[in-house]
């Protein structure tokens, strides 16, 4: 069976091929989340973000997704981060081996990214503003002849 190292933790946990890491994690009294995230996450959907741990040695886990690595960067439409290959969602790795992994791992915002991302929300926002109230307009427009 596989062992987990957690290297924050200073602890060993064996876990059965294939277990979830997110699991592996919460079943063995380790969160992989910060303050306010243990209550409100996604609970392994890969919406949230927020499951995020470094795996160190990365030989005994399933290989990062482009939608795992897109839900890293970014699971908002506000705001993004700089994510380094190593960075995993737990609730995503399937553990095929040994591992060793960090949790909390500290993490970047892409300013340039972020920036790009406020001003195409900030777009989107005035536009449905706009139709919202030219539809307000017409729904008043249609009471009145009624
Ligand atoms: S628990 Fe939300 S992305 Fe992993």
């Amino acid at each position: 069976m596989p062992v987990i190292t957690l290297a924050n933790e200073n602890k060993t946990v064996e876990v059965p091929v294939g277990a979830n890491l997110r699991h592996a994690l919460l079943n063995n009294g380790v969160s992989p989340y910060i303050g306010i995230a243990k209550l409100i996450n996604c609970r392994g959907f890969e919406l949230c973000g927020t499951c995020r741990v470094e795996v160190v040695d990365g030989k005994g886990a399933s290989a990062r997704k482009d939608d795992e690595e897109q839900t890293l960067i970014s699971s908002t439409p506000f705001y993004a981060r700089k994510i380094e290959k190593n960075i995993r969602l737990a609730c995503q790795v399937s553990v095929t081996g040994d591992l060793m992994v960090k949790t909390y791992p500290k993490v970047e915002l892409d300013r340039e990214r972020t920036k790009e991302m406020m001003i195409k929300s900030g777009i989107s926002a005035v536009f449905l503003l706009l139709f919202g109230l030219f539809f307000l307009a017409m729904f008043l427009d249609m009471i009145k002849i009624i």
